[in-house]
């Protein structure tokens, strides 16, 4: 979803490396168009765009021979507007006197064109990117500075984006931040801005982090920040990060989704370590308790950790916590939320637009805001009172799974502690996902051609790992692009059965304490030609009954939903190869959603 970069340095220079490198870190979040612009010393601008993937527009448009002291690239995600060249960003102003690209959405865009049309401005494009310039070109042509004219700008654009502009008349790079991710980074004699921090890393490791309604000016030797407010200038030291880059590399995996499976015993390790020892589990843990009402919110992956989660809080504390996706949390929990609740958002990203939304009500009614999230650095995490991070490093592949498994393993690992119970029993956790990884491949592999020829099944679980069957089917279905249905088990006699006939393959995922409810819905299945898949731990009930049984290492019911996950994440992965797709990349999607 859209990325911006921006740098200014002191003298004309090569610069097309340094902005592909960035478009390259930023490519993680799914894009259709890339464009970058550069200005040199002798205040020309160079501009280049098109539709299509970094490593394909590059060489076409010689990306890398740009030249200049300051320099844009953005990644476009098509919302307003198709994807298209015109469409790419970044933009110029009328007379080409100024070029800048934007994250997010302006949600006026469509008036705002027309006002611009009207004012006799150049409107090349739908993109709403090209607003933004615009809004900035409208107020300088009234004689105001760049500073004032942004701030202007601020208030005419409305939604969640942030912006970088540069104009020929200056030396200067300008950001501003209003609802997406922006971070500042001081290198000395450059200075650069991107929608993320990772991606600032490799570059430097001082980081200004703007907030919401501020305006950064840079300059090859520092940055000065603006309050769009009132005008004033603001104060603040830059953070010095010591996490690398280096995680993104395949480190000799055909996939990332595949080394990031992988990584999941060291993962789960780390995060362990990191609640063992961290004061703000206590301080969770007491507003989880202590809060009225109690809501785990989420979207698409992380909303099913969150009714995993769920289960573990009302079994290991008698504590009822409600799992909502979040932008039905606004809808239905919103008007009945006060300053006794308590909720805790749950995300890789923190940067999902239908998170922060949830956190924006939740916010303004006073709730106790508390996050779980993967991208330290990112607005979750910048606005959770506390947050937990999932330690979990770099998620570069599209769809989630070290980060589920880790959110799963802070639910139970918060449950356990909400309820008085010693959590040094989950020490053992890591073990037995690297067992999990190493014997489930086989079996999977076993499976395969029973299911990858088929473009319809469904996954069902109950309790425990009913958020697992829900979680399996979402994997199943973003990277195979077969139709999947995640479902409690309980349900798939009330109507869905009706689709089975022969061969049609249903898999079980049955927690320990489950197996006799599980054996009546698979006989259900198997007496109408259907193909039942059980993963569970090895049970003769259900070698007797289902066709194929993914036989997992004895964990228990508590951790039999993390254990569980792991088949349902290399059978994705597996068909979607055998499919000849991208499981990293699946078409369609982004990594970071910041659009509603
Ligand atoms: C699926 C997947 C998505 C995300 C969802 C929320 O594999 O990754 O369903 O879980 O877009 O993203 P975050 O967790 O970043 O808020």
């Amino acid at each position: 979803m859209c990325g911006i970069f921006g740098i200014v340095t002191r003298d004309d220079q090569p610069m097309g490396d340094t902005l592909l490198g960035a478009a390259r870190r930023l490519s993680y979040r799914g894009y259709d168009s890339v464009g970058a612009a550069t200005i040199d010393g002798g205040k020309r601008i160079d501009l280049r765009k098109d539709v299509g993937k970094v490593d394909d527009v590059a060489p076409r448009l010689g990306l890398s021979e740009m030249i200049g002291r300051r320099g844009i690239v953005q990644l476009r995600w098509a919302t307003f507007g198709a994807p298209s060249q015109v469409n790419a960003q970044p933009h110029l102003d009328s007379d080409g006197d100024m070029v800048g690209a934007h994250n997010g959405n302006v949600v006026n865009n469509v008036a705002l064109r027309q006002e611009f049309m009207a004012e006799g401005l150049t409107v090349r494009s739908t993109n709403d990117g090209e607003s933004c310039v615009h809004a900035v070109e409208r107020y300088v042509n009234q004689g105001l500075d760049m500073v004032e004219a942004i701030r202007r700008a601020y208030h005419v654009l409305e939604g969640d984006y942030a912006f970088v502009i540069a104009s020929v008349h200056d030396e200067r790079l300008y950001a501003f931040k209003k609802g997406s991710g922006l971070v500042v980074g001081l290198g000395g004699d450059f200075t650069c801005c991107s929608s993320d921090l990772p991606s600032l890393l490799p570059l430097t490791n001082r980081i200004v982090r703007l907030r919401d309604g501020e305006i950064v000016v840079m300059e090859p030797d520092g940055v000065s920040l603006w309050s769009v407010a009132n005008g004033a200038r603001i104060d603040r030291d830059p953070e010095v990060f010591t996490q690398g880059m280096d995680a993104a590399v395949k480190g000799g995996y055909p996939h990332f989704m595949l080394k990031e499976i992988h990584e999941q015993p060291d993962v789960a390790r780390e995060l362990l370590h990191l609640f063992d020892a961290s004061k703000h589990v206590d301080v969770m843990t007491a507003a989880m308790q202590s809060a009225n009402r109690l809501y785990y919110v989420g979207c698409g992956t992380s909303y099913h950790a969150g009714i995993v989660g769920s289960v573990y809080a009302a079994r290991l504390a008698g504590r009822s916590a409600v799992p909502v996706l979040a932008p039905q949390f606004v809808a239905q929990f919103g008007p009945t939320l006060t300053k006794d609740d308590a909720v805790v958002f749950v995300s890789q990203s923190g940067e999902t637009k239908d998170v922060l939304n949830a956190l924006d009500v939740a916010e303004r009614a006073g709730a106790r805001c508390m996050g779980l999230v993967n991208v330290l650095g990112s607005t979750l995490a910048h606005r959770s009172r506390p947050y937990l991070p999932l330690a979990c490093g770099y998620e570069i592949s599209v769809p989630a799974t070290k980060t589920f498994l880790n959110q799963v393993l802070a639910f139970l690992y918060l449950a356990m502690r909400m309820g008085g119970h010693d959590t040094k029993v989950l020490h053992g956790v890591p073990d037995l996902i690297e067992h999990t990884i190493a014997t489930a491949a086989p079996q999977v592999d076993r499976i395969l051609p029973d299911v990858n020829h088929r473009n319809d099944l469904y996954t069902l679980g109950y309790g425990l790992t009913y958020g697992i069957a829900l979680e399996g089917a979402l994997k199943l279905k973003e990277i195979t692009y077969a139709h999947c249905e995640g479902m409690l088990s309980t349900e798939f006699k009330h109507g869905p059965l009706s689709a089975v006939d022969d061969g049609y393959p249903v898999v079980f995922v049955v927690g320990p304490d489950d197996v006799p409810l599980l054996i009546s819905a698979i006989n259900e299945v198997t007496v109408r030609g259907g193909r039942a898949i059980a993963i569970a731990e090895p049970d003769s009930r259900l070698t007797g009954n289902a066709h194929d049984v993914v036989a997992l290492p004895v964990g228990g019911p508590l951790l039999n939903p993390i254990l569980a996950t792991i088949p349902l994440q290399l059978l994705s992965y597996r068909m979607s190869v055998a499919r000849g797709h991208d499981p990293d990349f699946p078409r369609n999607l982004s990594k970071t959603l910041t659009v509603d």
